[in-house]
């Protein structure tokens, strides 16, 4: 079966993308990347790419009168490379409507919380600050709304006392690395689908048991 071409967009240290790189590399995984596409010129995750052998693109918000120009020529970029879904990596640009309708239910992202609590910025700080026991990540179609959108995949973790918003940050980023593959895996098997806005997903499995915090002592 044709696996399905998949771009990233990426800002940053590319951690989520490399997670991607790793599942891709794997000749019986559905999806396989044909783009990684940074919004900006200095991101690790462009190296990463590279170092994977994978074409990489820099379209520079900043050389954009407006958003409507950044998202064409990021747009045009994407018909060339031929993808057919895109993964947002820490993309941390804001999409229009425009593009998201272009890209609708053929966009995911994956944000470091249980959505849809704390979207945004300072995810971790706002985590602690509000003294939640568990945290964890969120793999979600896109929508114009910022962080939100039809869920896919979400990872639970526990919060420690100890933690502070590195060692919360590590946490959950492990489970993204987990958790944002095998949501690219199921939507690339052809198991999901999205009805009135939540996601129905074809022969998912019973998760196991469940995260309590405190445990008993
Ligand atoms: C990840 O924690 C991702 O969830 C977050 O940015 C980080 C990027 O790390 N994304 C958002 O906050 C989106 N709102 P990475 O570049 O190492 O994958």
């Amino acid at each position: 079966m044709a696996r399905l071409k998949t771009a990233v967009l990426i800002s940053g240290r590319g951690t989520n993308l490399q997670a991607l790189i790793g599942a891709c590399a794997d000749p019986s995984f559905p999806a396989e990347l044909c783009l990684v596409v940074s919004n900006r010129p200095d991101a690790e995750g462009l190296r990463r790419a590279g170092a994977a052998g994978i074409a990489t693109r820099v379209i520079d918000h900043k050389g954009f009168a407006d958003r409507r120009g950044f998202e064409a020529a990021l747009d045009a970029a994407l018909r060339e490379a031929r993808a057919e879904f895109i993964c947002n990596a820490g993309f941390m640009r804001v999409l229009t409507e425009w593009f998201v309708e272009r890209w609708r239910d053929r966009q995911i992202n994956i944000h470091p919380s249980l959505l849809p609590v704390f979207p945004g910025l300072d995810t971790h700080a706002r985590a602690l600050a509000a003294g939640v026991r568990i945290a964890g990540c969120t793999a979600h179609f896109v929508r114009t709304e910022v962080d939100a959108g039809p869920i896919i995949a979400q990872a639970a973790v526990p919060v420690r006392p100890t933690d502070d918003e590195e060692t919360l940050a590590a946490r959950v980023l492990e489970a993204e690395h987990r958790i944002y593959p095998r949501a690219l895996r199921l939507i690339a098997e052809g198991r999901v689908t999205v009805v009135d806005e939540r996601v129905h997903i074809e022969g998912a499995a019973e998760p196991r048991g469940v995260l309590i915090n405190p445990a008993d002592s």
